[in-house]
C-alpha cells in the first residue's frame, strides 16, 4: 500500500508524542548544578511537543484522516552520566525530527500551499529548538 501524506503526518504525530514522553522523562531525572533551569526548559519542551502533536492531529482530522496517537515504538536513552549527555540526546532527536518534517515538506512543495506553510512553521520551531540546544551545549 502506498504511503500517503496522512501516513507521513501520522508518523510525525507519533514522533512528537515520543518527544513529549522523552522531555517529560528527562525533566524528572535531570540533576546537577543546572537542574532548576534545565528542568524548566525540559518541561517547556514537553509542552511544545504536545502543542505540535495537537496541531498535527487536528490537521490529520481536517484532511479526513484518522490521527494515530500511540507513540512510535522508538526508544529514547534514559540514563546519562551528566546533563550534557542528556542535552546531546535532545539535540539528536530534534535534528532527526527536522529531517522527517523536511522530507514531507519537499513532497508537498508547490502542490499544497496550506500544508507547505503548516510544515514550514513547525520546521522553524524545530530549528529554533536545535539552535537553543547548540547554545546550551557550548557552555558545558
Ligand atoms: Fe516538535
Ligand atoms: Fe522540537
Amino acid at each position: 500500500m502506498a504511503v500517503t501524506i496522512i501516513d507521513k503526518l501520522n508518523h510525525l504525530l507519533q514522533d512528537e508524542i515520543v518527544g513529549m514522553h522523552m522531555y517529560l522523562h528527562y525533566s524528572f531525572i535531570v540533576s546537577g548544578p543546572n537542574m532548576i533551569p534545565l528542568k524548566q526548559y525540559l518541561t517547556a519542551q514537553a509542552a511544545d511537543g504536545l502543542r505540535h502533536a495537537t496541531l498535527i492531529g487536528d490537521k490529520i482530522a481536517s484532511l479526513g484522516g484518522t490521527p494515530v496517537t500511540k507513540a512510535l515504538d522508538e526508544e529514547f536513552p534514559t540514563s546519562f552520566d551528566n546533563a550534557k549527555q542528556m542535552l546531546a540526546a535532545c539535540l539528536k532527536f530534534e535534528k532527526e525530527g527536522i529531517g522527517e518534517y523536511t522530507s514531507l515538506l519537499h513532497e508537498v512543495l508547490n502542490k499544497d500551499i496550506a500544508l507547505e506553510m503548516f510544515l514550514k512553521t513547525i520546521i522553524a520551531d524545530e530549528i529554533h529548538h536545535v539552535e537553543e540546544l547548540e547554545k546550551m551545549l557550548k557552555e558545558f
